[in-house]
């Protein structure tokens, strides 16, 4: 028994003794050059692969991934946020980029071998120690699946080009924002003073969005009054006047309805300009974003959280249906 204990003591002496020397003394080599020692590479990316299975999220969270809008704004983010490193159809990576190990494999390459699940997790949790990085915004895994849909329109090599995004200007703003639907707002119907107030918020983090973050971070903030003075609504007639006139229905009456802690949405949302406009805004972005308010994910405005708190999905349907395609 005491040969048992002191072989035990002698072994953990010398395993303390090696990690000492590894960690203390520097013995261990950083340089990307000099690749993992044998079978390390192996227990990394079987590890890796285990646990992105284990916690990949369930695909009836997912919406449906071959919608057209949700691929070009999921191309549109990628553009800036991951072609650098993955490259993409028919854009390289730079030299300096093939030379990290582990190197970023190419999209086309890196998708075979994931389920969308996989792919969501991995977009939005990124891969520790890796230099694949993690979403910008924590509680938007609603975003993540754009990049989702436009990774598996790779995969069926049936992805739409990429926008151009040299420039930092409006013309960048326009590429999603003036030839996207869907999950994307219009600006137009906004004023300039909301939509500057919204770059601020997304620049600070306090309205968490990953798309939004990254498309601010690549402006200046002294040029975001600028930006918003040119998207905001103009003189041209707006498109919620056009549309058709909904009095009845669910979405109507709820509009109309406060209580005596919430006032209705009307209230604020009608032409009083104490909210945004919501007349003739995309149908699919309203919705996500009362979910993001009911759910407490967004908390930057008190009194909007506490009139989205006690909404029904039902209700969310019915009052974006009812904003989206109703004129004022
Ligand atoms: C700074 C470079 C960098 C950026 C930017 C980056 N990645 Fe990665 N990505 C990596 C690296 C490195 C790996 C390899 C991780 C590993 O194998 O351990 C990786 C792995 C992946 C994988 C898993 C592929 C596999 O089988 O290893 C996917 C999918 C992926 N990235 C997608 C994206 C998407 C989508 C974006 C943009 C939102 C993005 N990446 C941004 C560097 C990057
Ligand atoms: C890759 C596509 C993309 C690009 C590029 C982009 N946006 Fe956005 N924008 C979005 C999406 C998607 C949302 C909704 C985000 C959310 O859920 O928070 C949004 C939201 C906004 C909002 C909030 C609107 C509202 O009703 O509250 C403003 C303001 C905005 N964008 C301005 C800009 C400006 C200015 C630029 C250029 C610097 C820009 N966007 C570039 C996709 C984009
Ligand atoms: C007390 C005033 C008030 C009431 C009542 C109110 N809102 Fe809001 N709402 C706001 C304000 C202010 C914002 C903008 C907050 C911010 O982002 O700065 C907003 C934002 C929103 C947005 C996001 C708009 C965008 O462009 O991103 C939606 C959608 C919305 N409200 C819908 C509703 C609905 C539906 C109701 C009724 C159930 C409602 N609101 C009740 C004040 C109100």
């Amino acid at each position: 028994m005491r040969a048992v204990l002191l072989t035990l003591a002698v072994l953990a002496a010398l395993g303390l003794a090696g990690a000492v020397s590894v960690v203390g003394l520097g013995l261990y080599n950083v340089s990307a050059h000099a690749g993992h020692w044998p079978g390390v590479s192996w227990i990394l990316h079987t590890t890796f692969r285990n646990s992105v299975r284990l916690r990949a999220p369930s695909m009836e969270d997912a919406p449906r991934l071959d919608d057209p809008d949700l691929i070009a704004l999921g191309a549109g983010h990628y553009a800036t946020a991951c072609a650098g490193c993955h490259g993409a159809p028919g854009v390289a990576r730079t030299a300096t980029v093939r030379a990290m190990v582990p190197e970023p494999p190419l999209i086309g390459e890196a998708v075979e071998s994931w389920r969308p699940n996989e792919l969501h997790w991995i977009v939005e949790n990124g891969v520790k120690m890796s230099g694949m990085p993690g979403w910008p915004v924590q509680g938007r895994g609603d975003e993540v699946w754009a990049v989702v849909a436009y990774l598996v329109s790779v995969r069926e090599r049936m992805a739409p080009a990429l926008p151009a995004n040299d420039g930092a200007g409006v013309a960048y703003c326009r590429t999603c924002h003036e030839k996207i639907g869907g999950p994307v707002p219009r600006l137009d119907i906004l004023d300039a003073e909301y939509l500057e107030a919204q770059l601020d918020l997304y620049a600070s983090g306090a309205r968490p969005g990953g798309i939004m973050a990254q498309a601010v971070s690549r402006v200046r903030k002294d040029d975001f009054g600028a930006l918003a003075r040119e998207l905001a609504q103009g003189d041209a007639p707006v498109f919620a006047r056009d549309a058709p006139r909904l009095d009845g229905g669910d979405g109507a009456a709820l509009a109309r309805r406060g209580n005596r802690d919430v006032p209705a949405c009307l209230a604020c949302h009608g032409d009083t300009g104490k909210g945004p406009a919501l007349f003739g805004q995309s149908q699919d972005y309203l919705t996500t974003q009362l979910k993001l308010w009911r759910d407490g994910t967004y908390v930057h405005d008190n009194k909007m959280h506490a009139a989205a708190r006690d909404l029904t999905d039902a209700d969310i349907d019915a009052l974006s249906r009812y904003f989206a395609n109703s004129a004022e």
